[in-house]
């Protein structure tokens, strides 16, 4: 397949965001994945050839971040974490029950070409485990059965909305996104959700603040001034104890 003049000019597009136009190259091989379903040999070369890189140092980049595949991949992508503490909150009985479903093996995609399944490394959502990601929106606390209706939702095209994000569209207009190019969703759904807060809410509570360095934060000195003086007090004993104890 021959990328379209349109996907040169987007390529282009991407690589003059940057300074230095080969940082550029992440988002470039998202579009690619967009346009191709994957990255392709073409879609490297066509990469190289605006960045005026090497195929090999192009292909270095796409092979080694997960989120580029070299094959096909379904309308939507669904990850299951099995990092440690979604793994050990359902995370594998979640993967092994999608495998089972969806009769595919880690990485592989559908007979009918709906679903890729994968298992994924921590998304920094521990707070909701077990998570899955549907073209990296997530879903948090998820169970065998909730994972199961939401691949059939999927496969079915019903409507999607994941936890804390936008709607769910498929993997290629994800891909885009990632490309820098906006599908409008950004401000659908909740922007954090309760769990991630409980720790600003206690702090706010109980008066806590990070330590003010050189570049401090005009903000947390202005909103808790005894907490960051006592924060700046209990940090100068520790350093005095310290260089006590070196002295000796
Ligand atoms: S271990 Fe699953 S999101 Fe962190």
């Amino acid at each position: 397949m021959t990328l379209a003049a349109e996907t040169f000019d987007e390529l282009r597009e991407i690589a003059a965001r940057y300074p230095q136009a080969r940082s550029g190259l992440l988002p470039m091989l998202h579009l690619v994945q967009s346009v191709e379903g994957r990255v392709t040999p073409e879609g490297i070369q066509a990469c190289a050839d605006v960045l005026g890189l090497t195929p090999a140092e192009v292909s270095g980049v796409a092979t080694f971040y997960t989120m580029y595949k070299r094959h096909p991949v379904g309308t939507h992508h669904v990850g299951v974490c099995t990092n440690t503490l979604c793994a050990v909150m359902g995370g594998d009985e979640i993967f092994a029950c999608l495998r089972e479903k969806l009769e595919v093996g880690n990485d592989e995609t559908t007979a009918d070409g709906a679903i890729t399944l994968e298992h994924i490394e921590c998304n920094a959502a521990c707070d909701y485990a077990p998570v899955v990601m549907v073209n990296w929106e997530f879903f948090d606390n998820q169970t065998p059965e909730s994972a199961s209706q939401l691949v059939d939702d999927l496969r079915e095209g019903r409507e999607v909305v994941a936890s804390r994000g936008a709607r769910i569209t498929s993997w290629r207009e994800a891909e885009r996104v990632l490309a820098g190019f906006e599908d409008g969703l950004v401000d659908e759904g909740p922007a954090a959700g309760p769990e991630s807060l409980v720790g600003l809410e206690l702090a706010r509570e109980r008066g806590w603040a990070a330590p003010v360095h050189a570049h401090g934060s005009a903000d947390v000195t202005e909103e808790m001034p005894e907490a960051v003086e006592e924060a700046d007090t209990r940090r100068a004993e520790s350093e005095t104890i310290a260089e006590e104890a070196s002295d000796d």
